[in-house]
């Protein structure tokens, strides 16, 4: 029996990408694939790149067939000019990110997505992306912390903002610094400022996964009330269990 998706729930599906899939598994994933998909699965020189393509485009898909009976490997993709992925016709919004370990997929009614992960060790040199990239507020927020909590707060600012571009559909399009975030607690946070030709009322979220930590943005359309977010594991979906 298909899933339901009600309008105020955004569905999160999730997987750990620390194991191994056999390869009649890998092969049974990439048949779900476009040719383009597949060529650009092979383009990747890591394979562990090359897993996180296929784990979170085979999630999608299978994701998807999960709400609306068709064949997974039946969906149709178009992108806007920044690259944001959307279903071709009618059906979910979704939107996508991976990052060493882990993939996830979000996926809702009527509103527009952003979703990002990263390890909590991620490495580089987070002070100079503050500078860089950061808002004034962001910044002085930052250097109100004890200097051994400021990287883990930048690493949430940072999940929190490119959630929030990749909600508005630009991506790193959207200059950083024009718009401010406030994490609040582990499970919350606030747009303080909005990039200047955005508007409406957004849905931030944060929470920590294991090893990363995964922020998520929704659009509100006027009236609506916040959405819950609901976890899926989409590791059997993708036969892992
Ligand atoms: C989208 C973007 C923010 C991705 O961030 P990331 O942390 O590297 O990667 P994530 O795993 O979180 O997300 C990647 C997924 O986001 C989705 N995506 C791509 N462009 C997007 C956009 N403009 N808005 C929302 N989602 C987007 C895609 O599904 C992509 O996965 P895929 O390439 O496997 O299909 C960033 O790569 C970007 O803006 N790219 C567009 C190109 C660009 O403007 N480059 C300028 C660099 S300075």
């Amino acid at each position: 029996m298909a899933l339901a998706l009600p309008t105020d729930e955004i569905h999160l599906w999730q997987v750990a990408t620390d194991r191994a899939l056999s390869s009649d598994q890998e092969s049974r994933l990439l048949d779900l694939l476009t040719a383009a998909e597949r060529a650009r699965h092979a383009r990747f020189h890591f394979a562990r790149d090359r897993r996180q393509y296929l784990w979170v485009h085979a999630l999608l898909r299978l994701a998807l067939s999960c709400y609306i009976p068709r064949p997974p490997e039946s969906w149709v993709f178009v992108t806007n000019a920044y690259g944001k992925p959307a279903l071709s016709g009618d059906g979910p919004r979704f939107n996508l990110s991976h990052a060493e370990g882990l993939v996830v997929c979000a996926l809702a009614d009527e509103v527009e997505l952003g979703v990002d992960v990263e390890r909590q060790d991620r490495r580089g040199d987070w002070e100079a992306l503050a500078r860089r990239w950061l808002a004034a507020e962001e910044q002085d927020e930052l250097e109100k912390l004890p200097v051994t909590e400021r990287s883990m707060a930048f690493l949430r600012l940072w999940t929190l903002k490119e959630a929030y571009a990749k909600a508005v559909g630009l991506g790193l399009s959207l200059p950083l610094d024009e718009f401010a975030v406030r994490v609040e607690s582990e499970g919350g946070a606030v747009l303080l400022r909005q990039g200047r030709t955005m508007t409406g009322d957004w849905q931030l979220e944060q929470w920590r996964l294991d090893e990363h930590w995964l922020a998520l943005v929704a659009s509100l359309p006027s009236g609506k009330a916040r959405r819950t977010v609901v976890r899926r594991d989409g590791g059997p979906l993708l036969g892992i269990s």
